[in-house]
């Protein structure tokens, strides 16, 4: 029986040697450049203090960036004659920002290194992870050694990202299409425990619902009238500079903001993990953490796959 058990760990022992080897490391910069993780923290920590907000944008573009075609740094990539970039997708447009602390990231780094060794793909997983810490959420190793495109996919990008007017079913299709399931996605959508949204993404939602606590319809109506004022801002939860459980608290009493939000408390089949997300922050921390390794690990560019960009607006010729 031992030796049963025994030729069981070591066939174990193999597969994870086997799938490991071309895989991102914790440990890939430790000999490459130890100073480019401490410098990413700290001009984070200094892009959050100046404004809370942009820990909640900087986490946005991680997961835009892993959910087309993986976590290879397209999203960064400016409008040339190859490339459609993706900041003209729909859900990027007028929205997603953070791009010029990125720049300025990825410049002190390749400064500190002496070299551009620090790939943009790896910038964006590392800023994510360090604005949930400057903003008071669960730490994790973020794994490394990602490389970047050298293309870039709008079409892919509106296709892949998902909407706010999704159901559940539809969310939970997108997310499998990337490898993650309905625990990742309730875990990951809890990035709206931080950050904004504009008055277009959630009008339908507090005007038409039924399932919103209506007290909360009628405040929001407040700033984002029926018509115009589209780019108005309502908070994602009702503390959208921390990191806490407010999100989920928010869903179990019908007042989350996106219809894709409320979509996760209402009666399907994730009602239990919010509830129990709302209950233990514990448990949500754990699983968030795990969800955003899994999420990071999306597709990567490998080996000598890709490149090393040195502006990562730009693919280097
Ligand atoms: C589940 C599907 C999701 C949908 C449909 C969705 C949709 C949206 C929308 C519509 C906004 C507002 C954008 C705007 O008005 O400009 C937003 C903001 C945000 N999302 Fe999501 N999202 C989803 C999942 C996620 C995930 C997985 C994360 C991260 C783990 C995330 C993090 C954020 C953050 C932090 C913001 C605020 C950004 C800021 O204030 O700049 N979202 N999301
Ligand atoms: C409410 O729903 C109706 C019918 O679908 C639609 O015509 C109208 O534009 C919606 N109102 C808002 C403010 O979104």
């Amino acid at each position: 029986m031992a030796s049963r058990g025994y030729i069981l760990l070591q066939i174990s022992l193999l597969l994870t040697v086997a799938t490991t080897a071309f895989s991102l490391s914790p440990y890939y910069y430790k000999n490459i450049c130890p100073e480019a993780l401490p410098t990413i923290k700290k001009l984070v920590g200094a892009a959050v203090y100046k404004e809370r907000r942009m820990g909640a944008s900087l986490l946005r573009l991680h997961f835009h960036d892993c959910f087309v075609n993986g976590c290879d740094a397209s999203i960064l990539l400016d409008p040339a004659p190859n490339i459609d970039s993706e900041k003209n997708a729909a859900a990027n447009q007028n929205s997603a920002r953070g791009f010029e602390v990125i720049d300025q990231i990825k410049a002190e780094v390749d400064k500190v290194c002496g070299h551009p060794v620090v790939s943009c793909a790896d910038i964006l997983a590392v800023a994510a992870r360090d604005s949930v810490v400057a903003l008071g959420g669960p730490s994790w190793k973020v794994q490394l050694g990602r490389r970047d495109s050298t293309t870039a996919s709008r079409t892919q990008a509106n296709l892949d990202l998902p909407s706010p007017f999704m159901d559940l079913p539809a969310l939970i299709n997108n997310f499998k299409k990337q490898g993650l399931n309905q625990r990742d996605l309730v875990a990951l959508s809890g990035g709206h425990t931080i950050g904004f949204a504009q008055c277009f993404t959630f009008r339908n939602r507090i005007y038409n619902a039924t399932n919103i606590d209506p007290a909360f319809a009628k405040e929001r109506r407040v700033t984002c009238p029926p018509t115009g004022e589209n780019t108005n801002l309502a908070p994602l939860d009702p503390t959208p500079a921390f990191f806490d459980t407010a999100y989920f608290n928010n869903l179990v009493k019908q007042r989350g903001l996106l219809i894709s939000d409320q979509e996760l408390f209402n009666g399907g089949s994730t009602d239990n993990l919010v509830k129990s997300y709302s209950l233990y922050p514990e448990a949500f921390w754990k699983d968030f953490a795990k969800s955003m390794i899994k999420m990071g690990n999306i597709k990567p560019l490998t080996g000598n796959q890709g490149q090393i960009r040195v502006n990562c607006r730009k693919v280097n010729y």
